[in-house]
């Protein structure tokens, strides 16, 4: 069945520090956005996407993927979840819905494919990419009092079965916007599209990322995004 690609690319990426939202600040050439939007059209089994941009955005009509026919625009909203439901929303329901961050330039071909495998696989409703937890997990407590200008270890979670959740993220665009809707409606905690799908109740598979599907977040990511894209090249 046919698979549409939708890449939430609303927000303001404050941590960033930057002039403009971080989609657009520009690695080798072009914006994040524009790598992003490449890798995921030169998917042979991605056939458009969908991008949710932001009213009061002035970056994206100026960039030439803009005009590209397989690419449409939505509104965002006031968070990431409205974004993609607005996005899926315009979507036909017998298609797949393949969500991606604009801000994940450095995603690889090979884990979208293995990715897309899922859909074959009766056990879960759909899956998404992420990546071991390598390092001891601590809860911590918020800094009380005065004195302590720290948070302190409550207690250590064990790293056992803990996943990064990255995206891709990938499921059967009719199941999706319902179980946005639902999650919305009752105001659970959305930030990433498998929380509505376990909301709903569905199985979520895990793939196994390349470590290189970074998110960039922070200026210091952006050399380290680079290094990557660039090795993507050789
Ligand atoms: O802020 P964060 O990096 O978690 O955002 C993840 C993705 O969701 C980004 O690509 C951002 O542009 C998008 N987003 C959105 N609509 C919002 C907030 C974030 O499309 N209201």
């Amino acid at each position: 069945s046919s698979v549409v690609a939708v890449i939430p690319a609303a927000g303001i990426g404050s941590r960033m520090q930057a002039d403009r939202p971080k989609q657009y600040l520009t690695l080798q050439g072009k914006t994040i956005l524009e790598h992003t939007v490449e890798i995921l059209l030169n998917h042979h089994a991605i056939d458009y996407l969908v991008i949710a941009i932001s009213p009061h955005d002035t970056y994206f009509p100026s960039l030439a993927i803009a005009n590209n026919p397989k690419v449409k625009v939505v509104e965002g909203g006031n968070e990431r979840a409205d974004s993609v439901l607005n996005a899926v929303n315009t979507l036909p329901d017998n298609t797949w819905a393949l969500v991606h961050d604009a801000a994940r330039p450095c995603v690889s071909t090979n884990d979208i494919t293995q990715l897309l495998a899922v859909m074959d696989n009766e056990q879960v409703a759909g899956g998404i990419l992420a990546s071991r937890v390598r390092d001891t997990m601590k809860r911590g407590a918020a800094s009380q009092g005065a004195d302590i200008n720290f948070p302190t270890v409550l207690h250590t979670e064990s790293r056992e079965n803990l996943w990064h959740a990255l995206t891709p993220q990938l499921f059967p665009t009719a199941l999706l916007k319902s179980a946005l809707q639902d999650g919305l409606a009752a105001c659970a905690t959305i930030t990433d599209e498998a929380s509505a799908i376990e909301y709903s109740g569905h199985k979520v598979a895990l793939i196994d990322s390349d470590p290189a599907n970074i998110k960039i977040t922070h200026p210091g990511d952006l050399p380290l995004a680079n290094f990557y894209l660039h090795q993507r090249q050789k």
